[in-house]
């Protein structure tokens, strides 16, 4: 049952990333016609792209591109490789969709200069310095290429180890639907960068999806001695399956299964010994690839370990936890705490992928879903008024949705800020004080209802400074209630809670940073806030 469907296979991505090769050989293996859509428009003017581009300029030859896009998308059967921004335009990626799946091919920066040698015969890199225009036009493109789900990533690949990854992709998603593919949020650090993929199911092609990143020496699975039982069977017969045909990655073969005991308190250094000591006993080397299964707290020890392992190695998250789904797992901070305090040891290690399958929350018990939640809520202040809506409504169904729109919100804050220099702060909203209220409950009460306390608090003080109305703080304080969320200080003296917040790693000299809502989806940070305020909004019963 390999071809069960006559859509057209569509490849895309940036000049030099292989896709007329690749295609072709991908045509000849499945029997189908190619069709290369440079060629195709050249074929049918008579003339060479560079001349177009001279001559008529580029909007005429998007025109030309236009066309073809609508011609072939209603054609089925073929096996395309598109030009290097055919699908820049939203219409062209909707035509050509309609009639296909698309898979974008990629390699990084220093891999496609190599494979062009020279700007000859193409016009887009027309320039003094085409070394330097070629970074700059894939940096401003990535986000586009980072948006289509499936990937693969030729840099280290034979074009038959390529079209072995494309033929894989196609066997796991070519029958479905378009809307059946994983939702694609692309995360970009300069020109490199990774897409967070959202879908029920996902668990079960996270083999094909990972062999398709890169040609891996080994993987490595690390999770935790509660989620390893319910998942790691699932994840490691995934893997599996891309160790045999068509994908062929034989590093899936035998992955390594490393864990730990759940919870917070096994987050540390020793944990980290151990991890070490397995990956090591299971032959893990420099081109291998650790899979986080787990919750934050698996996800900042993998994260950890891959950042430090032989000086590093691939990481790839895949989230357990809501908590872990809309925050840890996304942004590239990683660590483990020691005896004086939480998170004082870490790295910062961006993943090669995020797979978030929401269907692995249906075994969460209800409490860490809840206290999950309150980082969506979070979310929803910080940048996303409709997410906010949604919450305050109090029915929440549709999970994938709600985890898309948070992270989304995340991924923009971290954009801006990847190795927190200030507006990442922002992400800290009822963390100042949540931070104090877990620190003082020695940590008895759990992170998220600590926070959901401290935007409570957040809000009442950003009320009472005039930041924001009335009207604001309640829909906060409410929304948080209907999810069922703390929102009472708890019984400590004011002074108490001050003294613990002061404490807290994040204060910056004397003066504490509040991360403060003016309006539902737009939180400012204050440092200026005096004391005898916060004491009074948290006297307040
Ligand atoms: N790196 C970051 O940017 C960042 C951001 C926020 C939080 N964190 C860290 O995240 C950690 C908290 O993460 P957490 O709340 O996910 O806690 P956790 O990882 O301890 O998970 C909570 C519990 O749920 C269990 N579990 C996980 N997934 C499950 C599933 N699908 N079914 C059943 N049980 C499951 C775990 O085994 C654990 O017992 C903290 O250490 C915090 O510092 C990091
Ligand atoms: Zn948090």
């Amino acid at each position: 049952m390999r071809l069960t469907t006559h859509r057209n296979l569509v490849l895309t991505g940036f000049m030099g990333c292989g896709k007329s090769a690749i295609g072709r050989e991908v045509a000849c293996r499945m029997g189908r016609e190619f069709v290369d859509t440079d060629q195709l428009i050249e074929t049918r003017t008579g003339r060479s792209i560079p001349d177009i581009f001279a001559r008529d300029g580029e909007a005429a030859f998007r025109a030309l591109e236009a066309e073809v896009c609508r011609e072939l998308g209603v054609e089925r059967g073929l096996v395309i490789a598109t030009g290097g921004w055919t699908l820049g335009t939203p219409e062209n990626r909707t035509t050509i969709a309609a009639g296909g799946l698309v898979i974008c091919l990629r390699a990084d920066a220093a891999t496609l200069i190599e494979r062009l040698g020279s700007a000859a015969g193409r016009p887009m890199l027309a320039d003094q310095d085409w070394q330097a225009r070629l970074r700059g036009l894939l940096a401003r493109r990535l986000p586009v290429y980072l948006s289509f789900p499936l990937q693969v990533n030729t840099a280290n690949m034979s074009v038959e180890q390529a079209a072995d990854r494309v033929l894989a992709l196609w066997e796991a998603f070519g029958a479905d639907g378009t809307e059946h593919l994983p939702v694609s949020l692309p995360v970009t650090y300069g020109e490199e960068g990774y897409s967070v993929l959202i879908r029920d199911g996902l668990l079960d092609r996270a083999g094909v999806l990972l062999a398709a990143a890169d040609r891996w020496s080994g993987v490595a699975v690390i999770s935790d001695q509660v989620v390893a039982p319910l998942y790691a069977s699932q994840l490691t017969t995934a893997l599996q399956r891309a160790a045999e045909p068509p994908c062929s990655a034989r590093a899936m073969e035998h992955p390594i299964l490393a864990t730990m005991p759940a919870g917070e308190t096994h987050k540390n250094l020793e944990t980290v010994t151990g991890l070490y000591a397995k990956l090591l006993a299971g032959g893990l080397d420099r081109g291998g690839l650790v899979l986080a299964l787990g919750g934050g707290v698996v996800g900042d020890v993998a994260g950890f370990i891959a950042a430090t392992y032989m000086r590093g190695v691939a990481l790839a998250q895949l989230p357990t936890t809501l908590l872990a789904m809309v925050d840890s797992s996304v942004g590239g901070k990683t660590g483990v705490d020691l005896p004086y305090g939480k998170n004082l040891v870490g790295a910062f290690k961006q993943p090669v992928m995020v797979l978030i399958d929401p269907l692995v929350l249906k075994t969460l018990p209800e409490p860490e879903l809840r206290a999950g939640m309150a980082e969506v809520v979070k979310a929803g202040i910080i940048g996303d008024p409709e997410l906010f809506a949604y919450l305050e409504r109090g029915a929440v169904t549709d999970m994938a949705w709600l985890i898309r729109r948070a992270v989304a919100v995340k991924i923009a804050v971290v954009e801006a800020d990847p190795y927190e220099r200030g507006r990442r702060a922002v992400l800290n909203l009822g963390h100042t004080f949540g931070h104090a209220f877990e620190l003082l409950s020695k940590y008895r009460m759990r992170h998220g209802e600590a926070v959901a306390i401290g935007m409570a608090v957040a809000a009442r003080l950003a009320m009472r400074l005039g930041l924001c109305r009335a009207e604001t703080a309640r829909r906060i304080i409410t929304t948080l209630q209907r999810l069922e969320l703390p929102t009472i200080v708890p019984a400590y003296p004011a002074e108490t809670i001050w003294e613990a917040m002061t404490r807290d790693k994040k204060k910056r000299g004397s003066r504490l940073r509040f991360v403060l809502p003016h309006d539902i989806g737009r939180v400012e940070i204050h440092e200026d806030v005096p004391r005898e305020r916060v004491l009074e909004v948290l006297e307040e019963k």
